[in-house]
C-alpha cells in the first residue's frame, strides 16, 4: 500500500450527504480522481449540484481560477449503489472514506460490502463522529486497513481532521493516511478510539455548563453568550452555537458521549435542550431555538454586568480546562494535539491546556474544588492530573 499525492491515488467516498460531498470536494481539489457513491439518487443529484455551485462561487470570489474549478469538477464522478447493494464503483480505489448514517449496524453492513469489492491494498476510513472505530472495523476481514478520519463541517472550510486508529489498525495505515490528509492542507491530530475522540469530548462543558448556568437561573442565554464572546474571546457563545449546529445534533452528541462513558455526570445532557428538541425548536434551521430567527423577531438583550460575566467565563473555562487535562490523563491525545484540536476544530481563541498554564492550574483547581464543594456533585470533580499540575512549577503534562 502506498497512498501517493494527487492523481495516482484514487479516492472513494461513500455517502453524498453534507460530509461526503465536502470530503469529495477536498480530495478532488487535491488532484485525486474521486468517486462518490450513495444509495439515494436524490442525494447524488444534490451533491452534484452542490459541487457545481461551490465551484461557481469559488470562481466568482476569485478563490479559484476557471481552469482549476473545471479540473476539480472533472475529478469527481457520482455513482449509485447497485440494486443488489454492490459498491462496484469503488473497485479500483486506493482509499475509501465512508460518511453515511451514524448507526453502527448500518456502517458495519456497509464496510462488509465495501471490503467485498475493493482490492487487498485499499484503505477504508470512517468519518464517524461518535461510533467506535474498532466496532466498525470488526465487520471487515482485515480490520488492520480500517481507521477513523473525522472531518469537521463544512469539510472544505474546517482545517481539523482527527485521525483515529482502531484496536487493530496497522501503524503504517495510520501514518500514510495522516500524511495524505496533511498534504490536503488540513491539520491532523491523532486521537484514541474513545467516545467523542478529542473535540466532541473536550468541548462538552462549553455547552453543558452554559446550559447548567442557564437552568439554574444564574444568567440567561444572551448574557452567557455575551460573556463568552466579549470577556472570554470565543467567536460564538454556547447558545448561538447550539442553535447553529442544531439542538437535535448537539443533544445527540452529548447523549452519545454520556451513554458511552457509563453515565458519567460530567456529560449529563440538559433537559432544557431535550425539551427544545421535542418541541421542534432545533435552532436556525427551524427558525426557533434558544433564540427566535423568524422575520421581525426582536433579539433579547444581554445583561452586561462584567462581574457576573467574568464569573460565567471562569466557571465554563475551568470545566473546559479540567476536561482537556482529563483527556491528557487518559491518553486521548497528546497535549499539543488537544490544543490544536480545539483551536482548529471549534475555533477556540486559545488551546485549553495553554490557557490553563497561562491562568495557572492552581487557580483552575481552586475553582473546580469550590464548585464541587458547593454542589456536592461528581460533575465538578477535578482531574487527578489537574491536582498534579497545580503542584508543579512548571507543570509537566506526562509524569
Ligand atoms: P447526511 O445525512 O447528510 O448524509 C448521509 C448520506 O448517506 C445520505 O445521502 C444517505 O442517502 C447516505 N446513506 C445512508 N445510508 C447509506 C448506505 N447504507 N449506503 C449508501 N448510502 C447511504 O449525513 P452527514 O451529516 O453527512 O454525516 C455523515 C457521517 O459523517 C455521519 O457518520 C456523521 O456522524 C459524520 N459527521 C457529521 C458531521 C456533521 O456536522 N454533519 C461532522 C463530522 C462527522
Amino acid at each position: 500500500m502506498h497512498l501517493a499525492r494527487g492523481a495516482a491515488t484514487r479516492v472513494g467516498v461513500l455517502g453524498a450527504g453534507a460530509m461526503g460531498a465536502g470530503i469529495a470536494q477536498v480530495a478532488a481539489a487535491n488532484g485525486h480522481p474521486v468517486v462518490v457513491v450513495d444509495a439515494s439518487s436524490e442525494a447524488l443529484d444534490r451533491a452534484r449540484t452542490g459541487l457545481d455551485h461551490a465551484m461557481r462561487r469559488a470562481v466568482e470570489k476569485s478563490r479559484l481560477d476557471e481552469r482549476s474549478a473545471t479540473a476539480i469538477r472533472a475529478n469527481v464522478r457520482f455513482s449509485a449503489v447497485s440494486d443488489s447493494g454492490s459498491m462496484e464503483a469503488f473497485a479500483d480505489c486506493d482509499l475509501v472514506i465512508e460518511a453515511i448514517k451514524e448507526q453502527l449496524d448500518v456502517k458495519r453492513d456497509a464496510f462488509a460490502r465495501l471490503e467485498a469489492v475493493v482490492g487487498a491494498e485499499c484503505v477504508l476510513a470512517t468519518n464517524t463522529s461518535s461510533l467506535p472505530v474498532a466496532g466498525i472495523a470488526s465487520a471487515c476481514r482485515r480490520p488492520e486497513r480500517v481507521l477513523g478520519v473525522h472531518f469537521f463541517n463544512p469539510a472544505p472550510v474546517m482545517p481539523l481532521v482527527e485521525i483515529v486508529p482502531g484496536l487493530g489498525t496497522a501503524a503504517d495505515v495510520t501514518t500514510q493516511v495522516r500524511a495524505l490528509v496533511d498534504s490536503w492542507q488540513k491539520t491532523t491530530v491523532l486521537a484514541s478510539d474513545t467516545p467523542g475522540f478529542i473535540v466532541n469530548r473536550v468541548a462538552r462543558p462549553f455547552y453543558g455548563e452554559g446550559l447548567r448556568i442557564h437552568d439554574e437561573g444564574i444568567a440567561d442565554a444572551p448574557t452567557i453568550d455575551w460573556a463568552m464572546c466579549e470577556l472570554g474571546g470565543f467567536r460564538m457563545g454556547p447558545f448561538s452555537l447550539m442553535d447553529l449546529i442544531g439542538n437535535d445534533v448537539n443533544f445527540a452528541v452529548t447523549s452519545t458521549v454520556f451513554h458511552a462513558f457509563y453515565y458519567d455526570r460530567r456529560y449529563t445532557p440538559s433537559i432544557t435542550q431535550q425539551r427544545l428538541v421535542e418541541a421542534g425548536r432545533l435552532g436556525r434551521k427551524t427558525g426557533l431555538g434558544f433564540y427566535d430567527y423568524r422575520e421581525g423577531a426582536v433579539q433579547p438583550k444581554p445583561s452586561t454586568d462584567r462581574a457576573l460575566g467574568q464569573e460565567i467565563v471562569d466557571r465554563i473555562l475551568a470545566l473546559l480546562i479540567n476536561e482537556a487535562v482529563e483527556a491528557v490523563l487518559w491518553r486521548v491525545a497528546s497535549p499539543a494535539d488537544i490544543d490544536l484540536a480545539v483551536t482548529k476544530g471549534v475555533n477556540y481563541p486559545k488551546g485549553l491546556l495553554a490557557w490553563g498554564k497561562e491562568l495557572g492550574f492552581e487557580r483552575v483547581l481552586t475553582r473546580m474544588t469550590a464548585l464541587q464543594q458547593e454542589y456536592g456533585e461528581d460533575r465538578y470533580r477535578p482531574s487527578a492530573l489537574l491536582r498534579r499540575l497545580a503542584r508543579q512549577d512548571p507543570p509537566k503534562f506526562y509524569t
